[in-house]
């Protein structure tokens, strides 16, 4: 049987416990039971005094009354919490009625409004969309596209290497998209071996490339758009056709003039720069008698071909590819290079585009 003075204390201290009506409340009965001079403390330390048996026995009734009050006012603290919160919940109500914060819509990027523009375009003359990866290796960048060695564009100063490769192949960030030529030129070359038809090659590769290059008009990371058709009857016709209306169509110019003129690439022959018609002194495109140059193109070289896997005796056909910056720059009259990639918010929504307005080829695309 606890003794009396214990007994007292349990019989007065539980109900009090229990009918604390804060934790504020509640937390000065613990001090006064359990705080370094509480009741129960001071009967702790007054073990001391007893001789050995009393001490043990009475000890004992101790830990037992400790134990009871510690578990009452941990119980009693728990139902006040969450007393306290359904309180608050009850008294703090969301008021649906207020006006949400104005949500600024977004922009479409420039440079994805282009590509979008582009791809509409040659969608409707049947290519598909391809993609590669950014980091490449050698061959399939230089090597496979009739690029030797010694080539200015393989060196240092142009291309990003890294230090890894493929197998005994170098790995660099790809320098142009025309890398994504041979991967799917070796792709169909494989699957013809399968199959006994299949479709012409008509993609269209737009994506982001790099160069060691840092200006007004160069940047490390830029965007192009290649351009492959393979198949048994293309022609150079074909290539100038298929590239004078793409032109037309982009800057919405139903005359503009077109020019191709003689150069050259290692992956093509012949190869031609495809120039435009515009205006020197006032940068307006489509009248003025000046040339400005726009993209590079060709017949892709039998050495291609043959590297990728396809005889150029049975097959043949066109390639192209231009630079998105640029293109974007001339449409939009954006004078440096450098302003696409600041993340600049107010000029991002000037020149960004309405997500809600696509590009789509039978609408035109407004300038
Ligand atoms: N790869 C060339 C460049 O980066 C562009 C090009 C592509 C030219 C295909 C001809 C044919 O400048």
């Amino acid at each position: 049987m606890p003794s009396d003075d214990l007994n007292t204390l349990r019989n007065d201290a539980l109900p009090k416990i229990g009918a604390a009506p804060d934790t504020e409340a509640l937390e000065d009965i613990r001090i006064a039971l359990l705080g370094k001079s509480g009741a129960v403390t001071q009967a702790m330390k007054a073990l001391g005094g007893l001789e050995p048996e009393a001490r043990k026995a009475r000890g004992a009734e101790l830990n037992v009354l400790k134990t009871a009050l510690t578990e009452a006012l941990a119980a009693r603290r728990a139902t006040l919490e969450s007393a306290g919160l359904t309180a608050r919940l009850a008294a703090q109500r969301i008021d649906i009625s207020a006006p949400p914060r104005p949500e600024p819509p977004g922009a479409i990027h420039p440079i994805s409004r282009t590509l979008d523009e582009i791809a509409a375009i040659f969608g409707a003359q049947g290519f598909a969309v391809k993609e590669g990866p950014d980091i490449e290796d050698d061959w399939t960048a230089f090597g496979a596209l009739n690029i030797p060695v010694h080539h200015p564009a393989r060196a240092m100063m142009d291309t990003f290497y890294l230090n890894a490769a493929f197998g005994n192949r170098r790995a660099l960030l790809r320098p142009h998209t025309s890398s994504v030529q041979t991967r799917t030129m070796v792709e169909w070359a494989r699957l013809r071996a399968t199959m006994s038809e299949t479709p012409p090659i008509r993609i269209i590769v737009p994506g982001r490339t790099y160069r060691s290059d840092h200006d007004a008009t160069h940047s490390p990371m830029f965007h192009q758009c290649e351009g492959l058709v393979i198949a048994k009857d293309i022609t150079l016709g074909h290539l100038k056709g298929c590239l004078i209306d793409f032109l037309r169509a982009y800057f919405d110019a139903p005359a503009l003039p077109v020019r191709f003129r003689a150069s050259y690439f290692p992956f093509t022959e012949p190869s031609m720069e495809v120039d435009i018609g515009w205006n020197r002194k006032t940068g307006e495109i489509g009248k003025g008698g000046d040339w400005l140059e726009i993209l590079g193109s060709g017949m892709v070289h039998a050495n291609v071909l043959a590297n990728c896997g396809i005889d150029p005796r049975e097959f043949q056909g066109f390639a192209f590819g231009m630079g998105i910056e640029r293109i974007t720059m001339l449409k939009y009259g954006i004078a440096d290079l450098r302003l696409f990639y600041e993340s600049d918010v107010r000029w991002l929504r000037h020149y960004g585009f309405s997500a809600l307005a696509p590009a789509m080829l039978h609408e035109g695309f407004e300038r």
